[in-house]
């Protein structure tokens, strides 16, 4: 169990570090893979209720690699901690198959929960440098937490979320324009953000109305309903005048 869980870590490694070089290179030298496992073994003997022991090897694995990780933390094999220095994972903390953590990652409580109280990270997930995931909420497969962003809640599936409170930013890539999953409902200029917000998507879709016109115009004659709002029609040969402005104005002079 213990080898297999060292070799889903060191593939995962190889997998997501493109300076990894071989298999060997990171059984030697990635502190992340240390760190994985002692922390199995420091589980080992956290689930056999030899609790101090089982914080001893856990202190000392901080020791010789930077990284924190309470023996009771729930982690899947195939788990990639990249670099490792100054990450933080809490006791409550339960991390899927997939995920990447790089240097100075917190997955902490916000001090004022008990019992679960530090986050759930599903499969394939990535935590940014300096990012903190704080409270026991999930935080959905795929999704990615960028560099120094602070988490406070929940994150959907396959989201992208940046800044401080985080704030989601895409999903599956695709933008996303969403006051609501602002993560600070204090923000004081959380109205005029929600303002610009619905100012940005009618933008949007007037642009979208206006590609399909143009196309429509470029392709052939227009229906009313297409053309509502849209610029008049070219003249037919021999009825230029009767379009051309001014003209009703010229006619009368004469
Ligand atoms: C978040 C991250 C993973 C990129 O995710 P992504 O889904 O590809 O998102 P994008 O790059 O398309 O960026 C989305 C938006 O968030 C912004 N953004 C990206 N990362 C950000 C960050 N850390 N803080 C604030 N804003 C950020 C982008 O500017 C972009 O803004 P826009 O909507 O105005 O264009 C990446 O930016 C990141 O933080 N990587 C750090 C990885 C790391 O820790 N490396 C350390 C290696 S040693």
């Amino acid at each position: 169990m213990w080898f297999k869980s060292l070799r889903a870590d060191i593939a995962a490694a190889k997998k997501n570090d493109p300076a990894a070089r071989n298999k060997l290179e990171i059984l030697l030298t990635y502190s992340g893979v240390h760190a994985l496992s002692h922390h199995r073994f420091a589980n080992f003997l956290y689930r056999i209720h030899l609790r101090l022991l089982a914080r001893m090897v856990s202190q000392c694995s901080k020791f010789f690699t930077g990284i924190e990780i309470h023996p009771a933390a729930k982690i899947y094999p195939g788990v990639f901690i990249d670099h490792g220095s100054g990450v933080v994972i809490g006791e409550t903390a339960e991390i899927h198959t997939g995920t990447v953590i790089y240097q100075g990652a917190t997955l902490g409580g916000t001090g004022k929960e008990h019992g679960k109280r530090h986050p759930t990270l599903m499969e394939n997930v990535t935590v940014s440098a300096g990012a903190k995931i704080l409270g026991g909420f999930v935080v959905g497969e795929g999704a990615k937490i960028g560099a120094g962003a602070v988490v406070l809640k929940e994150v959907p599936p396959h989201a992208t979320v940046v800044g401080v409170p985080g704030r989601v930013v895409r999903v599956r890539g695709e933008k996303v324009c969403e006051p609501d999953l602002c993560q600070d409902k204090t923000d004081p200029y959380l109205d005029a953000r929600k303002e610009l917000c619905n100012l940005r998507t009618r933008v949007c879709e007037l642009e979208k109305k206006l590609e399909t016109l143009s196309a429509a115009c470029a392709s052939g004659p227009v229906s009313p309903a297409e053309g509502a709002g849209a610029p008049a029609p070219e003249p037919a040969r021999g009825e230029e005048s009767a379009w051309a402005p001014g003209a009703e104005e010229e006619e009368k002079r004469a």
